[in-house]
């Protein structure tokens, strides 16, 4: 089924909390356990993730931000003309208005976004900075088929954005899924701005994840926090703790809630025990060379147009059309 295009109304089609609880239970009976990253994002989370993108090591925001002040007037000519810019989460305060800055006579601003209150700031946002640009914000799951809003005019193309290397977060399966569904969204002459970090050092990856200050051992942890006040579980927060190592064969940052001693948890009406040191996965964020990144792209039928990287060559972003459809120049400049 599809989303409907919608005037920030309440989404009706979120699980109810037994769905919620069949979802926690269901991984944990996993083995190894294992909880989707998505439940990090409550209200809480969400504010902690924004304080994470304020710690000195995690580098991954400030080098996509430093990306856009070099090159968002480059992106916008490739983009070009009357585009209708969808993106994907409700936008960074920050990085969206860079890049809506540079855009020729852009048709509109589609935000999707899954929770209310963050969509709504970002309409009043944009509203105040860019007073002539039609938003029409979209309340749903973007991992899902999106109805788009009817635009108030033709655009020339559809724009997919979707900054912040969300896409690290899924497994190269899902990935790939994602970004077919998102061609399809596109259409035959559209395109997808993404944001993806780049391979590097460990010990720079690993410090990202591992704050000095502790913002995202917090982070990690509010998701026990969330499920005992939504689903009812007794998770005692404070003998869990956070750990997150760097795969450098999978290319990945796994993240994952280790208990310090063997205890049970209530989950509904199941006991689940965690044994000592016991290590439940909660989060993958995968990291892509450039290669990586084309080869993702070519298993969803799309390829790699262009690429931009910030000074320091920290993170990158790509622009995606469906194979087959970049122009002759672009070919012959390689
Ligand atoms: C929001 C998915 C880009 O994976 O780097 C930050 C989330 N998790 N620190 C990432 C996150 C721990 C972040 N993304």
């Amino acid at each position: 089924m599809s989303m409907q295009a919608c005037d920030l109304r309440d989404d009706e089609r979120r699980p109810p909390a037994d769905e919620l609880i069949e979802i926690i239970q269901r991984g944990l009976r996993a083995k190894p356990k294992q909880l989707p990253s998505w439940l990090f994002y409550d209200e809480r989370g969400s504010q902690l993730f924004e304080a994470i993108c304020e710690q000195p090591e995690y580098y991954l925001t400030r080098s996509e931000i430093a990306l856009m002040g070099v090159h968002a007037a480059d992106i916008a000519n490739v983009l070009g003309e009357d585009v209708r810019l969808v993106e994907y989460g409700s936008g960074n305060a920050v990085k969206t208005p860079m890049l809506l800055e540079h855009l020729h006579t852009p048709v509109a601003y589609v935000p999707v976004e899954i929770s209310v209150e963050p969509l709504r700031r970002c309409v009043q946002g944009l509203a105040e900075r860019f007073p002539t640009l039609p938003v029409q914000p979209l309340h749903g799951d973007f991992t899902r088929a999106l109805r788009l809003p009817i635009p108030p005019r033709v655009p020339r193309r559809t724009v997919l954005y979707f900054p912040g290397s969300t896409i690290g977060n899924f497994e190269a399966r899902e990935a790939a899924e994602l970004l077919r569904k998102m061609r399809g969204e596109m259409g035959d002459g559209g395109g997808i701005l993404i944001g993806a970090d780049l391979k590097k050092d460990t010990a720079t990856i690993e410090a990202a994840y591992n704050d000095r200050a502790g913002v995202t051992a917090e982070f990690t942890l509010n998701m026990l926090v969330r499920l005992n006040r939504e689903v009812g579980t007794d998770f005692d927060v404070a003998a869990f703790r956070h750990r997150a190592h760097y795969n450098a064969m999978a290319g990945r940052i796994e993240t994952f809630i280790v208990s310090a001693r063997e205890q049970k948890v209530r989950v509904g009406r199941q006991q689940v025990t965690f044994k000592q040191d016991e290590a439940m996965q909660v989060e993958y964020s995968c990291k892509y060379s450039p290669t990586d990144f084309a080869h993702l792209a070519d298993k969803a039928g799309l390829e790699v147009a262009q690429t931009w990287n910030d000074p320091l060559n920290m993170f990158s972003v790509h622009y995606l059309v469906r194979a087959g459809t970049r122009t002759r120049e672009a070919v012959a400049q390689d």
